[in-house]
């Protein structure tokens, strides 16, 4: 009796004993371990905290920032990423942080973004891996080729036109942007990438949005081992019913397009990007074939890159236009001189060389891009560090984007100028340097839609309205998932036609 006494109380003691060793393995001596590797190679950074790593610190600076006022200047690296600015300055450009248990390592000299983003798979399209990758990205390209672009131009000005019919009547009130630029990019992603209307888009839309403020405001959360299985905050259960939901809504998209072709309503599932995600969906070919839940993912993926990007840049390069009025007139000019009264065309959007800079300066200040992430899977050498497994790097574009070593004492100045001659000789041949679409081959598929469509847009304000901005705005860019507008971006329309 007393041997099985001692077995009952021995048997989870042991458990509680070998459980114990493990978490302590896993929090304490692998962070302890990675720590010392890097910092013995010369990487330092804030120290590892039990637990919560460095998020406590983050989450401060974050608050901090995010509550205090600024003027309106383009200075904004400390404002958008107030830890990374602090710890760059005092352990230097690259440097290792911890975000709960996991090591960070940040990158920011200009030499090294290049090597890391090409040699590193790390999360893709966004977060698939491998050989899953490079069958859907196959499919978002062939989506996203020159030809399907130049089809793509009737929707997105189909859009345009839209907006700006609510818009007339509006001259001298306040208009919002960023709202605005909301419903037009949504619309421009429904009709060209899933040939749907916005409508039936907008409930698709709303749930992202809100799935992507939780995920912001979780980012720097620390996972606390057991309880999080155990006890799950508001957020995260309420963002498990969003992301249910919108898999429900996206399933609804593909039955409706499935059952057009069984009811003969339509010989094929369509030439968009649903289209090919079906029938990719349908393919005998086990290679090509995706699953529902893969297909799923992509369609959330295309929604989400493919609007809240475009929206933060058209949003932001509009401010810029308010404010500098010069190149505004410059960039009106130019449109006026390729197009007339007319609506934009593909042959003429190629020539918009003013506006390209004035997108390459405002992605440069206001870029919708805060950082890139790979994994390392396993211990690598990538020039003279040895990283060891497990670890995350995040390439910090907005630190070298904002870096006056690279752009000059003027470079947080709005000036498109610097771009006269291209990217390349902007950045001194330095690919490193400006790269708000990424790098290596995991660069953004979108990019050439995303301009074509940012430049269609501000071509077709510029034809009709002169740009000024309210009084009313406060200036606050933040990062919540992209770059974007803390509170509105409020600007005043002046009608350069009669008929407006
Ligand atoms: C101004 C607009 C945009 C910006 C600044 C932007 C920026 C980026 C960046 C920086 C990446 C690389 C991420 C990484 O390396 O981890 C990326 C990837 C991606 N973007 Fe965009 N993007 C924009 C618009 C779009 C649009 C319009 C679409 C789709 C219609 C799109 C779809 C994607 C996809 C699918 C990927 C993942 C590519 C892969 O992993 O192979 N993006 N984007």
């Amino acid at each position: 009796m007393s041997a099985l006494m001692e077995l009952v109380t021995l048997v989870p003691c042991c458990f509680f004993f070998i459980a114990l060793i493990k978490f302590l393995y896993d929090y304490l001596w692998i962070p302890l371990r990675i720590q010392h590797m890097l910092n013995s190679q010369g990487i330092k950074g804030p120290p590892y905290r039990f637990i919560h790593g460095n998020n406590k610190e983050i989450a401060k600076m974050r608050q901090e920032a995010s509550i205090k006022p600024m003027a309106l200047t383009h200075d904004i690296f400390p404002k958008v990423q107030p830890q990374i600015y602090s710890w760059i300055n005092k352990y230097g450009r690259n440097y290792l942080f911890w975000n709960g248990v996991r090591a960070e390592l940040v990158i920011s000299e200009p030499e090294l973004p290049t090597i890391y983003l090409s040699k590193l798979l790390g999360k893709g399209l966004v977060t698939v891996e491998g050989e899953k990758w490079a069958k859907q990205r196959k499919l978002a390209n062939y989506a996203f080729h020159g030809e399907s672009l130049k089809n793509m131009t009737p929707a997105v000005i189909a859009s345009v036109e839209t907006m700006l019919e609510k818009w007339k009547g509006q001259e001298g009130k306040e208009i919002e942007v960023f709202h605005e630029f909301r419903l037009l990019t949504s619309e421009v992603i429904s009709r060209t990438a899933f040939g749907s209307s916005y409508l039936e888009g907008e409930k698709v839309f709303a749930m992202l949005n809100k799935l992507s403020i939780i995920m912001s405001r979780n980012l720097y959360n620390t996972r606390i081992p057991l309880i999080n299985k155990l006890w799950k905050p508001a957020d995260m259960l309420e963002s498990e019913e969003l992301a249910k939901e919108i898999q429900y809504c996206v399933m609804k998209m593909v039955k409706k397009r499935e059952d057009r072709v069984v009811n003969g309503e339509a010989d094929s599932f369509g030439n968009d990007f649903l289209g090919l995600l079906v029938n990719a969906y349908h393919d005998s070919d086990k290679n090509n074939k995706l699953s529902m839940e893969d297909l799923v993912d992509e369609c959330k993926t295309f929604y989400f890159a493919g609007q809240d990007t475009v929206n933060a840049l058209l949003a932001w390069t509009v401010l810029l236009l308010a404010i500098h009025g010069d190149w505004q007139d410059k960039a009106r000019r130019e449109v006026i001189g390729i197009f007339g009264n007319q609506n934009p065309q593909p042959e003429g959007i190629a020539k918009l060389k003013t506006m390209t800079m004035i997108i390459n300066e405002t992605l440069r200040l206001y870029g919708p891009s805060n950082g890139m992430l790979r994994r390392v899977g396993r211990e690598v050498q990538m020039e003279k560090v040895v990283l060891p497994a497990n670890i995350d790097i995040l390439i910090a574009n907005v630190a070298l984007h904002h870096d006056p070593q690279l752009w000059g004492e003027d470079v947080h100045l709005f000036k498109p100028d610097r771009f006269a001659e291209g990217i390349a000789k902007a950045t001194n041949y330095n690919t490193g340097a400006f790269f708000p679409f990424g790098l290596g081959p995991r660069t953004c598929v979108g990019m050439t839609f995303a301009t074509t469509e940012t430049k269609i847009v501000l071509s077709m304000i510029l034809q009709r309205y002169a740009i000024t901005l309210s009084p009313a705005y406060v200036h606050s860019p933040i990062p919540i998932i992209s770059l974007k507008p803390q509170h509105v971006i409020q600007v005043m329309l002046k009608s350069l036609h009669s008929d407006a």
